[in-house]
């Protein structure tokens, strides 16, 4: 063991970090399992597989799983491995396998829960301990599984919160965002940019809150939108959204940060119930979303003006441009961003359509912003692997942070207090020691 836990501990302190938690593969070797192993983790949308057999593969933490519907419409999480070689099932990626799995390497069958189903000439394992009926044999389930709204979540840990108890405050930005549909439902659509980053996971989460940046290093990018709306005298959606990095201090200052236990938050700006009637998309949305709940709650939802969202370990929804970008960890110095865009069902095109927009502005692999931000965290990356210092700052209104009844909250929209609350956890969870494993078959169901 490289570290003992309170070797680990004492990396975090309250104003700064070791640069040791960005730089070297044991602490990430020992996230992986201490975080990973515990947390509740994004895995992927229902609507992802909406029929029987459908599957969707992703990583949580440091392993391969699948998320799959079978044919009673449950959907469950299994690790990505079968039994006998320890091939992996599926191939990466997104697809259906009919009634049943079968591995492509000697034709072992499970069903859709990833019990053990067959496997050809039987007859050859009859007198040996296989037992069809045993676990062993068997696609494992992950030990829990919840969907939260469609949203589900898995935990490689049998115990610990349930999901809703895990997000705390968070929970409204997953409602805020499947609200803005007139039947109360989003569904992933548009399909799903990648981008592999090469910097560690936690600098993409604490960047999400990080005030202070956005008008130095997208200064680029929002002079040149500038210059554009200039020219072509007007600025339509996608050069506004690039603009609104180059807000002044005092802009961002005002802004709301809240943190909650497990690493989570979200930054908001003032109520803006004038957000319903701004422009002929939102307007065609107010009066869905009137026609559906009222204009006073339709009011409520178009006017929550909610910025990024923190679910620490999972990744990040926005909820008024619809989308999730979900983190997840490679290496030490690798991270592989997925950007899910999502369509509020009954909602007018245009609100997807704007979407999309956003996405393809903002976040693609071909975005006039996203490189400034990744720039940024390389630098970070190969910064801290020098010797030239040992801890990372943030002091930013270290000292003033408030609880209230709802969780924490800045005296000011630039304080650094996601990143100190995103090190809270993260040491809560490092010293928790190690995960006890799960024997047996997992839960794994949900829905
Ligand atoms: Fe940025």
């Amino acid at each position: 063991m490289p570290y003992s836990d309170q070797q680990l501990g004492e990396m975090v302190r309250g104003d700064s970090v070791h640069r040791a938690l960005y730089t070297d593969p044991a602490i990430f070797e020992l996230e992986m399992q201490r975080i990973y192993g515990r947390a509740w983790v994004y895995v992927g949308h229902e609507s992802q597989v909406p029929r029987t057999g459908d599957y969707h593969t992703t990583r949580l933490g440091d392993q391969d799983v699948l998320m799959v519907r079978a044919s009673d419409g449950r959907v469950h999480v299994l690790y990505n491995r079968c039994p006998h070689k320890g091939a992996k099932v599926v191939a990466d990626g997104d697809g259906c396998v009919g009634k049943f799995f079968r591995c492509p390497y000697h034709a072992w069958t499970f069903k859709l829960d990833g019990s053990h189903l067959g496997v050809p000439l039987k007859q050859g394992l009859e007198g040996t301990s296989y037992d069809p009926t045993d676990p062993t044999f068997s696609m494992r389930r992950l030990p829990r599984v919840e969907s939260y709204r469609g949203f589900v979540f898995a935990s490689q840990a049998r115990d610990g919160q349930g999901l809703a108890e895990f997000l705390g405050g968070v929970r409204s930005s997953i409602d805020n965002l499947c609200d803005r549909s007139p039947v109360g439902e989003v569904e992933v659509a548009g399909g799903i940019f990648r981008v592999m980053q090469r910097s560690n996971w936690k600098v993409f989460y604490e960047n999400l809150h990080d005030t202070m940046h956005a008008r130095v290093t997208h200064e680029s990018s929002f002079a040149a939108a500038r210059d554009e709306a200039k020219e072509i005298g007007e600025m339509p959606f996608e050069l506004h959204i690039m603009d609104g990095n180059g807000e002044p201090y005092e802009f961002w200052e005002k802004l709301e940060l809240r943190a909650y236990d497990n690493g989570h938050g979200y930054m908001e700006g003032i109520f803006n119930p004038g957000a319903a009637e701004r422009d002929p998309v939102s307007r065609a949305h107010f009066e869905s979303l009137t026609a559906a709940y009222g204009a006073e709650r339709a009011r409520e939802i178009l006017g929550m003006n909610r910025h990024n969202t923190v679910i620490y370990g999972s990744g990040s929804p926005h909820t008024v441009f619809q989308q999730f970008r979900v983190i997840r960890p490679i290496a030490v110095d690798r991270t592989l961003i997925e950007i899910q865009t999502f369509r509020c069902k009954g909602a007018p095109e245009g609100v997807f359509k704007r979407a999309m927009l956003y996405a393809n502005v903002i976040n693609s692999p071909s975005s006039n912003v996203m490189p400034d931000d990744i720039e940024l965290y390389n630098r970070c990356q190969e910064g801290n692997a020098t010797r030239g210092g040992e801890w990372v700052s943030m002091h930013r209104y270290h000292g003033t942070d408030r609880r209230d009844a709802d969780g924490m909250v800045s005296v000011n929209g630039t304080s650094e207090l996601p990143m100190r609350n995103q090190f809270r956890a993260w040491k809560n969870y490092m010293e928790a020691g190690p995960v006890a494993p799960a024997h047996g078959q997992g839960e794994g169901a949900c829905c």
